[in-house]
Order: C-alpha cells, then sequence, then structure tokens
C-alpha cells in the first residue's frame, strides 16, 4: 500500500547539509510520469507550474528533459520550498524558476502569477500526489486557478490515485483512503466525476485518462471546447 508524507524529511528520509530532500516515491514514479508527460510536451515550449512540488525532484527530472519549458515550482511548505530552492541550485539548470510560494487553497495562487513576476499564460500545470493529502478546497484552488491561468491549448494534469463512479480501481487504494480519512477527514482519495464537475465549473474537461504503475492514473484536462 503506498504511503504518505506531509513533510518530506519529517518521514525519516534523506535530507542533505544545503536542504536537499528526497522523496522515496519520486525513484519509483518519475520515469512513468515523465513518459507520459513527453506525448503532451515534447516539442512544445512555454511555462509550466508544478503544483505542489514537495522536494523539487520531478521539476528538476522534467526540466532536464524538456529544456524548450520554463519550469516554476511551487508549494505551501516552508522546508518544502528550501528543498526545492535547493535541488534547483544543485542541478543548476536555467530553465528552473525560483520556486512561487503557493497555497493551492486560494484561487488566485499567489502574486506572482498576475503581477508580471510569474510566469505567462500556463502551457501545463502539473500536481502529483496533493489533493487526496489535502481538504477538498485545495483541490478547488486547484481548478480555479488551472482555469484562469491555463493557455488556450494548455492542460492540468492530475497525477495520484482516483476513485471512479465512487468506486475504488484496487483495494490498496481504499485501504490508503481509510488511512488517510482516520489521520483528517477531509482528506482522502478523490472521485473522477467530483474532479470533472469541478472542471467544468472552470472551463475545462477531462481529456485522456492514462493508467500509471501502482494502481495510480494521469487525469489530463483540457479547455472545453464550449467555454
Ligand atoms: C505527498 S506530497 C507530493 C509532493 C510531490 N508532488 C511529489 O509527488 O513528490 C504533497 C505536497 O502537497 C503540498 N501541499 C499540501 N497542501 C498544499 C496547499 N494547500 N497548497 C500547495 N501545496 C500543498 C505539500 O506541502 C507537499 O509538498
Amino acid at each position: 500500500m503506498a504511503g504518505y508524507v506531509v513533510e518530506f524529511g519529517r518521514d525519516g528520509g534523506r535530507i542533505e547539509s544545503d536542504g536537499r530532500l528526497d522523496a522515496a516515491a519520486y525513484h519509483r514514479n518519475h520515469q512513468a510520469i515523465r513518459t507520459v508527460l513527453q506525448k503532451f510536451l515534447a516539442g512544445k515550449s512555454g511555462d509550466v507550474v508544478e503544483a505542489g512540488s514537495g522536494t523539487g525532484q520531478h521539476v528538476v527530472d522534467f526540466a532536464r528533459h524538456f529544456p524548450e519549458i520554463t519550469w516554476w515550482p511551487s508549494d505551501l511548505n516552508e522546508q518544502h520550498l528550501k528543498s526545492i530552492a535547493a535541488w534547483r541550485e544543485h542541478a543548476g539548470l536555467a530553465n528552473i524558476r525560483a520556486p512561487l510560494a503557493i497555497d493551492l487553497s486560494d484561487p488566485s495562487w499567489c502574486g506572482q502569477m498576475h503581477d508580471g513576476s510569474g510566469p505567462g499564460a500556463l502551457l501545463a500545470v502539473f500536481c502529483a500526489n496533493v489533493i487526496h493529502i489535502a481538504p477538498w478546497r485545495v483541490a478547488e484552488g486547484l481548478f480555479a486557478g488551472a482555469g484562469r491561468y491555463l493557455r488556450v491549448d494548455g492542460r492540468l494534469l492530475l497525477y495520484g490515485p482516483f476513485k471512479r463512479d465512487g468506486r475504488h480501481t484496487a483495494v490498496s487504494n481504499a485501504v490508503f483512503d481509510t488511512s488517510l480519512r482516520d489521520n483528517n477527514p477531509e482528506w482522502g482519495v478523490r472521485d473522477i466525476a467530483d474532479l470533472e464537475q469541478l472542471a467544468g465549473e472552470v472551463g475545462l474537461v477531462l481529456g485522456e485518462t492514462v493508467e500509471m504503475p501502482a494502481n495510480n492514473l494521469i487525469l489530463m484536462f483540457e479547455r472545453s471546447k464550449a467555454a
């Protein structure tokens, strides 16, 4: 069964002297995630925000493999923001911007999104393993921001475990969901139908759904033609 981490470093994971944290899950899932992102990002340029970057390891991997794209990592946790900054420094890649302090429960995300110092209209928003370890208002804010900041051909790419029509896709996800809700009744594995409802409210629609290892999915939301 998948575990979950609220703050990396406090979970017994490695901490480097410069503040770089390590997520065990990153080593298991990053190649599979990047392979799926490749299908959408290949040959494209523009700004991509990673929402809830955690350690910052994914954004470094993406930036290395998609050099035409400018990557904007973000999080709200101070230790994670430090880790992201340290991984950015360590990688020395020109296409990773300093991490944005984004609390996704605020639908406007942060001042840099609209004061000209942040990204332009977004090619994509990528968010992995966040909305089930957070209250529902975080999913609401994520979709609200995506609806506001994505460009016409942009995508919101959501990775994690999800329910389909009220049912878990695997027993392990059901057990995981129970452990999340036991820890915090506002958390829990989200249902795709509920996310489609949120998407519809901000002019997005679910396009492709990709099956991933360990009973995870990537949901790709795009602008609704009707919007
Ligand atoms: C399980 S970690 C996943 C981190 C990273 N995306 C990954 O897959 O390795 C969940 C992340 O969501 C962040 N998070 C939780 N609530 C948030 C919020 N309201 N706004 C932004 N980030 C949040 C946490 O600080 C943490 O970094």
